[in-house]
């Protein structure tokens, strides 16, 4: 039986066996604790491992190739079963020990020139095995600025410790409610751990509850607490801070007051309070208020560079762009990164001054208007209207006059766009993970591009949309990963198709 990096395993009978020998492949039960050794790494970061003599595969968190492990099962299916490490019986030799003592860094064990060789190998098998595609150029990819304190994001949620006191931090893994607190967030800056600080000792200080979503109704006169969103200006050294509750009555001033006394107001640009009465985990929807200072984070964003030496994130200033960037549109979670990304899309672009880009699921515009500066015309479409507001403030505030942008959904944008803008001579996309349907892609192919830059986070979704493409008569030419997310097993990729 063979088994992909992706988790697609063959077939659990027959495999290897004589024809009509229907052989049953030993399996774990559920919540069965099991040994096993890890032979690599699955896309998406768990273990691969092969349980009993029929090679069942088990895909294990928390374990690294060359780990010999004691593992939970949690879920159980025909062909393989998902398990959690709940202990190293035998390290891998590749093992580094752990620096930060908190969840969403699982591949810190591993050292970092490792962590980048296991995301180009991941890469290069979504398009080889997944995609079935050969002849494009595996470009090296290009390594973090920071591997520590990165991110420009973080979304912190409150629960009760086991002593009942009111903690702040992220739930622990495995879809678990419990949260762990945190002292000291890694991936985040030391003044956006400062903040969280200050808030939980506010909150403290108030006598403020945690929202339990097991327990509770979000109907309370009183307003229970939900999560902290910290945002940072990485290249202007500003700080956003929004409280999520449920609805009802909190202080918040008084968390501005005591944030704007701690911060400065040279750090701090805004303090903002969401109530939620949402029954999912989640940060966006809601009333959000402005309690103090501007309702959006400034940001300055360099379009990264590649110099005689390698990747080097200082890219020329003036084509920089300034942002304002709404608390709840989306914009890249690590900026330095973001700017060698974005330093990808326009060399792969190739642009020389004349031609019509469309940028698909553009977000706050960062890219449409990274490329505006090089191209004939530019036209954004994207399906949260905040960030097309963003979008289009952030071309008047660059004095960039060639770039518009519109409200809609991708999905269905294309064929109104072309009637009214024309046909792109460059198209970019960068969708969510689920990456584009095959409609989208069709309407692509459609609109007969000459160049296709696709920017994508899944290159499990990535091959099979540019396998689509290649079928309808464009080439893969080049794919290069960037390490946006260190310690993580998140990839971010750009990819280059010609039409032939
Ligand atoms: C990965 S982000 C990329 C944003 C932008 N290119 C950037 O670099 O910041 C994907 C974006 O697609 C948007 N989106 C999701 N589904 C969409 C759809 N069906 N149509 C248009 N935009 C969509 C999301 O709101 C998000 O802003």
């Amino acid at each position: 039986m063979s088994v992909g990096l992706d988790g697609s395993a063959g077939t659990e009978s027959g495999a290897g066996h004589g024809a009509g020998s229907e052989v049953r492949m030993a399996r774990p039960e559920q919540g069965e604790q099991i040994e096993l050794t890890i032979d690599s790494l699955a896309h998406g970061g768990e273990g691969v491992a092969r349980y009993g003599d029929g090679g069942y595969v088990v895909f294990v968190s928390g374990a690294i190739p060359g780990d010999r492990v004691c593992a939970v099962v949690v879920k159980r299916k025909r062909s393989y079963a998902h398990a959690r490490a709940v202990e190293i019986i035998e390290p891998s030799p590749e093992r580094i020990e752990p620096v930060a003592h908190h969840p969403g860094v699982a591949w810190q064990v591993l050292p970092y020139e490792r962590q980048l060789q296991i995301k180009a190998e991941q890469v290069d098998d979504a398009l080889r095995r997944i995609g079935r595609l050969d002849g494009f150029v595996l470009e090296e990819i290009v390594p973090a600025v920071a591997q520590w304190r990165y991110r420009n994001k973080l979304e912190y949620s409150f629960g009760e410790g086991d002593d009942g006191a009111l903690v702040c931090g992220f739930h622990a893994p495995g879809g678990c409610k419990h949260v762990v607190p945190i002292e000291d967030c890694l991936l985040a800056s030391e003044i956006g751990n400062r903040a969280r600080e200050v808030a939980l000792r506010w909150a403290r200080e108030r006598g403020l509850r945690a929202w339990d979503r097991r327990r509770e109704s979000v109907a309370s006169g009183v307003a229970l607490l939900r999560n902290l969103v910290i945002r940072e200006g990485r290249r202007t050294g500003k700080l956003q801070v929004r409280l999520v509750t449920t609805p009802g009555e909190v202080d918040a001033d008084l968390l501005a007051a005591a944030l704007v006394a701690e911060l400065g107001t040279d750090v701090l640009s805004g303090v903002l309070w969401t109530c939620s009465s949402a029954l999912a985990e989640t940060t966006l929807g809601g009333e959000t208020e402005l309690v103090w200072g501007e309702a959006e984070l400034p940001e300055r964003l360099r379009v990264g560079a590649k110099d005689g030496a390698g990747w080097c994130a200082d890219g020329d200033d003036e084509d920089g762009l300034d942002l304002r960037i709404s608390s709840e549109a989306f914009f890249q979670t690590n900026t330095e990164m973001a700017e060698l990304l974005y330093g990808v899309a326009l060399e792969y672009a190739s642009l020389e001054g004349w031609e019509r880009v469309y940028d698909l699921y553009c977000g706050t515009g960062t890219i449409a208007l990274t490329l505006a500066r090089r191209a004939g015309e530019v036209w954004g479409v994207e399906l949260v209207e905040q960030a097309v507001a963003d979008a289009i403030a952030a071309a008047r505030r660059n004095d960039i006059t060639n770039a518009r942008f519109f409200a809609g959904d991708a999905r269905l944008a294309l064929p109104e766009l072309i009637e009214r803008a024309g046909r792109p001579d460059v198209v970019v996309v960068d969708p969510p993970r689920a990456g584009l349907s095959q409609k989208v892609v069709r309407r692509i192919i459609d609109a007969s591009p000459k160049r296709v830059v696709y920017v994508s986070c899944n290159p499990t979704t990535l091959a099979p949309n540019a396998a689509q493409l290649v079928e309808a008569g464009w080439r893969l030419i080049k794919v290069r990963p960037v390490d946006m997310f260190p310690q993580t097993p998140h990839i971010e990729i750009v990819a280059l198709l010609e039409r032939v």
